[in-house]
């Protein structure tokens, strides 16, 4: 891992930042890496095992032997394509469970981290800047209110064709949100050397501009 250049880009659920970390990666012709995807296929596995949250040790040891691949653009779970599936609240909810264990954030680090790969690598989470790549390059925090990233949901989710409820939806987000941040290994905050971006008021292209112009003065500050 060592010397292969890392941008991170993390922030809370719907603030844009997997769009955002996949149009940079594509842009520098680096690898991706959306460790949300990870968490939620584990929250995934666990649904469907029916195993109830406190089995701690059961749900570190499938978090050490995750059948999961990604492949070009697919998330595969021992072979079967499950990238629609992780994509609900419910699943969304049950990653943000099982992403509080400490055993299982440990038994994902190792994993994450071989994502580093030449030429370079763009990883989108929670803790990424912070627990996973402290090293990086570029830190970017990206956030928007809860009513936009509750909105933002909602139309995403309906575009699919998904019945969802914009009340509920807000509530799901900021209680997972409070999750995120209140737990006691690698919480959702922004590094101190993060560069800080609010979306609210943003479009996707403003705000990939910004991280760009951000992104590429950094870059020629280590390469000049
Ligand atoms: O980013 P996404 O909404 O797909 O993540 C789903 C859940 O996985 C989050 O709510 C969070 O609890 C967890 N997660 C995490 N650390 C990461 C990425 C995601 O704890 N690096």
């Amino acid at each position: 891992m060592a010397g292969i250049p890392v941008i991170t880009v993390d922030g809370p659920s719907g603030s844009g930042k997997g769009t955002l970390a996949q149009r940079i990666a594509e842009t520098l012709g680096w690898h991706f890496l959306d460790s949300g995807a990870i968490y939620r296929v584990l929250g995934l596995m666990v649904e469907r095992a029916g195993i109830s949250g406190e089995k701690i040790d059961k749900i570190s040891e499938m978090a050490a032997n995750m059948p999961l691949a990604f492949d070009r653009g697919k998330v595969l779970l021992d072979g079967e394509d499950v990238s629609e599936l992780i994509r609900t609240e419910t699943i969304g909810n049950q990653a943000s469970k099982v992403a509080a264990i400490p055993q299982v954030r440990e038994a994902l680090l190792a994993w994450q981290r071989k994502y580093a790969k030449a030429p370079g690598l763009v990883a989108d989470g929670r803790d990424m800047g912070t627990v996973v790549f402290p090293q990086a390059e570029v830190k970017i925090f990206l956030t928007a209110s809860a009513e936009e990233r509750a909105q933002r949901r909602y139309k995403q989710l309906k575009e699919k064709g998904l019945g969802v409820n914009l009340a509920r939806l807000t509530d799901e987000i900021r209680e997972r949100d409070e999750r995120d941040s209140k737990r006691a290994v690698a919480p959702l905050v922004a590094s101190n050397s993060a560069y800080q971006l609010d979306s609210t008021a943003m479009t996707i292209d403003e705000v990939f501009q910004r991280a760009m112009h951000k992104i590429r003065a950094s870059l020629s500050d280590l390469r000049p």
